[in-house]
């Protein structure tokens, strides 16, 4: 139930642009004269490595996407709303080979493939700093690492261990090919990826395992880092100019990191009413409390986040600030499954507009955006499945990041749920000020993610498939959880109860959300919800099924929740367990209502 966004009376802020730059941007921005250049003219963005003279910024008014050829990518698949054959061509630029060595900065803006400098730039977010976060003057020794892009330069200034003795000298990660991910007999079994100490040295490739199993800084290589600048531009293509990216471990520490940035003790955090329970367990720690925003089938009602925020009385609320952070995972929404529509996303952004919040959007589940829900046919693929990379990039939803006119936005992805969450790598995008905040957090905490995981995926993502292949990828888990979301949906209406437990199919992420009319147990007068919610967990794991408890989920803490859930997914299992659990859930309920 969208509620259309006149209803809130909301006025966007009248707001002032930044035109100064923070002291630590100078020293950030100050790794060759180009940048130079840009940290002098503060937020006014020059494109330089990327950009030549001669090449042509896109103008504002036009929506098209220009995606770059891989280096193994020359017969690349055409991507987003490219419609004519210039779009094609390469759209890399040289950079300073320096670039590509041991710990060196590595940041977003050379890699962009075209002009956003037609753009506004970014609110700026002192005001919302925390103590911790304004605090922070960037990781001396990291910083230094700069001066080693200077040719000749021998260093004495850093404990980098030589590549003599890293006792690795050479990988292969072999991989499924495109074209086998259905068993295609024809096809070879896996493809070798191949990384030696000295691939960079021989011309080999830009990334090696020299650089790799080296020190690196906390935004990750600048070679991955490239590639995850042209994938943002392509998909998200931010609406303002000085966006940037940094790699992060993952959106589990993402999150930890952007708290930390923001949240002071005694903060209160606004979310679903039910959430990614590990999001509620990062803050608390913190001394920052989670308050749920009432759902409906899309997820937070921008209505509800309104009033929460209109009527705010610190005194109601021990004192607290009203809140200025949202978190959300606006895509197949972990637990409920809810996922928001492009307008009640541009609602909620201007609900954030209207009472400056931030918003925290940790999206794992962006690309598992699934077909149409279709329970006569497990293989629900219709004229609406997108079937190549640029239907794909048309059918995904527009994120935050997409309407973001004032970098408001924290945006958290991952690889956890789309290639691998052993690989503990993410990315985060956001404004420059803001990645800054994050990347000198990073510096001197996680140091960024691992070297063979970010090698790893270089060799995947840039030399092999290029951002079409990885979008092929993207295609054919689509229809992978598609079929499983439709199994399980399937399941569901065979083996449940469907007088206590009703649900809405999933039109994304990984899981299905169940309700459980608690009220119809035979014990209800006598019991609680959450009593009963728990006899029936027990009663499941009895019959040899695990699910997921819906009060893990609950986002306020000592409020009472009215109803019961549980959440389970279609991604752990295979389809023949799948069948099996879901009718031993069905006995556990029936058994626990009495219903045999
Ligand atoms: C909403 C949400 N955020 C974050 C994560 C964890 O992501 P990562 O593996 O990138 O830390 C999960 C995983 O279940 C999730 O559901």
């Amino acid at each position: 139930m969208s509620a259309p966004s006149e209803l809130y009376g909301i006025q966007p802020k009248t707001v002032t642009r930044p035109t100064n730059d923070t002291p630590y941007a100078d020293k950030y921005w100050d790794a060759d004269k180009n940048r130079r250049e840009l940290s002098s003219n503060g937020l006014r963005l020059v494109h330089t490595l990327a950009h030549s003279e001669n090449s042509s910024p896109t103008p504002a008014s036009e929506p098209h996407f220009t995606p770059h050829s891989g280096l193994a990518d020359s017969h690349i698949v055409p991507v987003g709303k490219a419609t004519n054959v210039k779009d094609l061509q390469p759209h890399r630029s040289d950079v300073n080979p320096a670039q590509w060595g041991v710990a060196a900065l590595a940041v977003s803006e050379p890699f962009k493939t075209r002009s956003h400098k037609h753009k506004p730039a970014a609110l700026r977010w002192d005001h919302r700093l925390s103590t911790e976060s304004a605090s922070r003057e960037g990781c001396t020794l990291k910083a230094a690492f700069k001066h080693l892009q200077k040719p000749g330069m021998i260093s004495l200034g850093g404990g980098i261990p030589l590549s003599e003795y890293i006792p690795f000298e050479s990988l292969e990660h072999a991989v499924v090919p495109l074209n086998n991910t259905d068993g295609d007999k024809g096809s070879p079994k896996t493809i070798g990826l191949q990384s030696s100490k000295t691939d960079i040295s021989s011309g080999n490739s830009v990334y090696d395992l020299t650089v790799a199993l080296n020190y690196c800084q906390g935004s990750g290589s600048a070679q991955l880092l490239r590639w995850l600048t042209e994938h943002v531009e392509l998909v998200h293509n931010p609406p303002y100019a000085d966006w940037q990216c940094t790699m992060s471990v993952g959106n589990t520490s993402a999150l930890d990191i952007t708290l930390r940035m923001f949240a002071q003790p005694g903060d209160y955090v606004l979310s679903d009413d039910y959430t990614f329970s590990s999001a509620v367990e990062t803050a608390l720690p913190m001394g920052a409390r989670f308050l749920g925003v009432e759902m409906d089938a899309e997820g937070l009602i921008p209505q509800s986040l309104h009033d929460i925020l209109q009527n705010w009385d610190p005194a109601a609320h021990g004192g607290s600030r009203k809140p200025f952070l949202l978190y959300s995972v606006p895509t197949g929404q972990n637990p409920t499954g809810a996922t928001q529509s492009l307008q009640r996303r541009k609602d909620i952004y201007r609900v954030a507009q209207q009472h400056d919040l931030i918003i925290m959007e940790d999206d794992p589940y962006y690309y598992i955006q699934m077909d149409k829900f279709d329970p006569s046919a497990e293989n629900s693929q219709d004229d609406s499945t997108p079937k190549s990379p640029e239907a794909l990039l048309e059918v995904l939803i527009p994120t935050y990041l997409s309407i973001d006119t004032d970098g408001r936005v924290v945006r958290m992805d991952s690889f956890s749920k789309v290639v691998s969450p052993g690989l503990r790598v993410g990315w985060v995008t956001s404004s420059q000020q803001i990645i800054e905040r994050y990347k000198i957090h990073a510096d001197v905490s996680t140091q960024g993610p691992s070297g063979f995981s970010q090698l790893a995926l270089f060799k995947l993502l840039d030399e092999h498939w290029g951002h079409s292949g990885f979008l092929q990828w993207l295609l054919h888990l689509r229809k992978e959880y598609s079929t499983r979301r439709t199994f399980l949906a399937n399941a569901c209406d065979r083996h449940l109860p469907k007088d206590i437990v009703t649900w809405n199919v999933a039109e994304a992420g990984m899981f299905q959300w169940l309700k459980v009319d608690w009220r119809k147990h035979p014990d209800a007068k006598t019991k609680s919800a959450a009593q009963i919610e728990e006899e029936i967990w027990l009663e499941s794991i009895g019959e040899g099924v695990l699910v997921a408890r819906g009060s893990w989920f609950q986002a306020t803490a000592n409020k009472e929740y009215p109803d019961v859930f549980y959440r389970i997914t279609f991604a752990a299992a295979p389809l023949d367990k799948i069948e099996e659990a879901v009718a031993r859930l069905g006995e556990a309920l029936k058994r626990s209502f009495k219903l045999q």
